[in-house]
C-alpha cells in the first residue's frame, strides 16, 4: 500500500460520501432549515469517520449499501455535534470548516434545529426500505450508533466537558471525558462497517473494537494538541480556543511533549490490535491511524 494508493481511495470515497449526502440532506425543508443543515454538513471536514467506515467495512468485505449509509449518517451525528458544540452556551465559536459557525450564519435557533434535524436523519439514512439493507443490520447500525452518540458517548462526554470548565482534571477522568465525547464515535465508525458484514469473528470484532477505541482516544489527544501548536487558518477553526475557554485537555495535564508522546503510544496500541486482527485487506485502516495521528488540521 503506497501513499498515492491511499489517497486515490480517499478521494473516491469521500467524493461518494459526498454525493451521497448532498442527495440526502434536503433542500427543502421547511423555514430554510434545510439549507441550514446543508451549510453544515456538506462540503467540509476531513470526513475521517466516514473513512473509518468504508475502510472498516473493505477490511471485512461487507455490504457496500449499508456501509455507505453508515458513513453518512455517522458524519450526520458528527456534524450535529459540531453545531451544537459551536453555540454561544457551549465552546462559542465563530469558525468551523473554513466558514462562519451555523448561529453566526443562521441564527441560534435555526442551528439548534439544524442539529436536531440533522441527528434524526441520521437514523432515517441507516433505516431505509429492507431489500437496500436487510433489518437485522438495520437496527445493528442503529444501536451502535444511538450508544455512541448518547448520553454514555459523546452528549455525555460533552457534558463532563462543561462540567470541568477552570477544573483540574486528573488523566483519568480527562481520558473518560475525551472517550466519551469523541471516542465513542470514532470507535462505533469502525464498528459499524464491520457490522456489515456477517463473516466477522469474536476475536476481530474485539480487535476492531481495540482499534477504535485507541483510535478515538488519540484522535482527541491530537485535537488539543493542534488547538495549542497550529494557525486558525490551518484548522478552519479559531486555535487557542481551549485555553480561552479554560478547558482542561491532554496539553494542560500532560504538557504539550508528553501529550505527543502520548498520541504516538496509542497509534501503536491502535496498530497492534489491528495486527491482532489478522485481517488481511486492512491496510487502509492501518494507514487511517498514522494519518490521524500525524494529521496538521
Ligand atoms: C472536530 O472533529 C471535533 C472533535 C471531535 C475533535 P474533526 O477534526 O473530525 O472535524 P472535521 O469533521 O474535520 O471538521
Ligand atoms: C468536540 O471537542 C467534541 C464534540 C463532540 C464536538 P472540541 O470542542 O475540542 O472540538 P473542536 O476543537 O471545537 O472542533
Ligand atoms: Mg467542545
Ligand atoms: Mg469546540
Ligand atoms: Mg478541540
Amino acid at each position: 500500500m503506497n501513499r498515492t494508493e491511499f489517497d486515490a481511495w480517499m478521494q473516491s470515497e469521500t467524493d461518494a460520501v459526498e454525493a451521497s449526502l448532498e442527495a440526502w440532506v434536503p433542500p427543502d425543508a421547511p423555514a430554510a432549515l434545510g439549507v441550514a443543515m446543508r451549510y453544515g454538513v456538506l462540503d467540509g471536514g476531513k470526513r475521517i469517520r466516514p473513512l473509518l467506515v468504508l475502510a472498516a467495512a473493505s477490511a471485512v468485505h461487507g455490504l457496500r449499501a449499508a456501509a455507505l449509509r453508515a458513513a453518512c449518517a455517522v458524519e450526520l451525528i458528527h456534524a450535529y455535534s459540531l453545531v451544537h458544540d459551536d453555540m454561544p452556551c457551549m465552546d462559542d465559536d465563530v469558525l468551523r470548516r473554513g466558514k462562519p459557525t451555523v448561529h453566526v450564519q443562521f441564527g441560534e435557533a435555526q442551528a439548534m434545529l439544524a442539529g436536531d434535524a440533522m441527528q434524526a436523519l441520521a437514523f432515517e439514512v441507516l433505516t431505509p426500505a429492507p431489500e437496500i439493507v436487510p433489518p437485522a443490520l438495520q437496527a445493528r447500525l442503529c444501536a451502535l450508533l444511538a450508544r455512541a452518540a448518547g448520553y454514555n458517548g459523546m452528549a455525555g462526554g460533552q457534558a463532563i466537558d462543561l462540567a470541568s470548565i477552570g477544573k483540574p482534571l486528573d488523566e483519568r477522568t480527562l481520558r473518560d471525558m475525551h472517550h466519551r465525547k469523541t471516542g465513542a464515535l470514532l470507535q462505533a465508525s469502525v464498528l459499524m462497517g464491520a457490522a456489515c458484514s456477517s463473516e466477522v469473528s469474536a476475536a476481530q470484532w474485539s480487535a476492531l473494537s481495540d482499534y477504535g477505541d485507541a483510535l478515538g482516544l488519540a484522535f482527541q489527544v491530537v485535537d488539543d494538541i493542534l488547538d495549542v501548536t497550529q494557525a486558525s487558518e490551518t484548522l478552519g477553526k479559531t486555535a487557542g480556543k481551549d485555553l480561552d475557554n479554560n478547558k482542561p485537555t491532554y496539553v494542560t495535564v500532560l504538557g504539550l511533549d508528553a501529550a505527543r508522546r502520548h498520541a504516538n503510544e496509542l497509534r501503536d496500541v491502535a496498530q497492534a490490535a489491528l495486527a491482532r486482527s489478522g485481517l488481511h485487506d486492512a491496510a487502509w485502516l492501518s494507514v487511517l491511524a498514522d494519518r490521524v495521528v500525524d494529521r496538521e488540521n
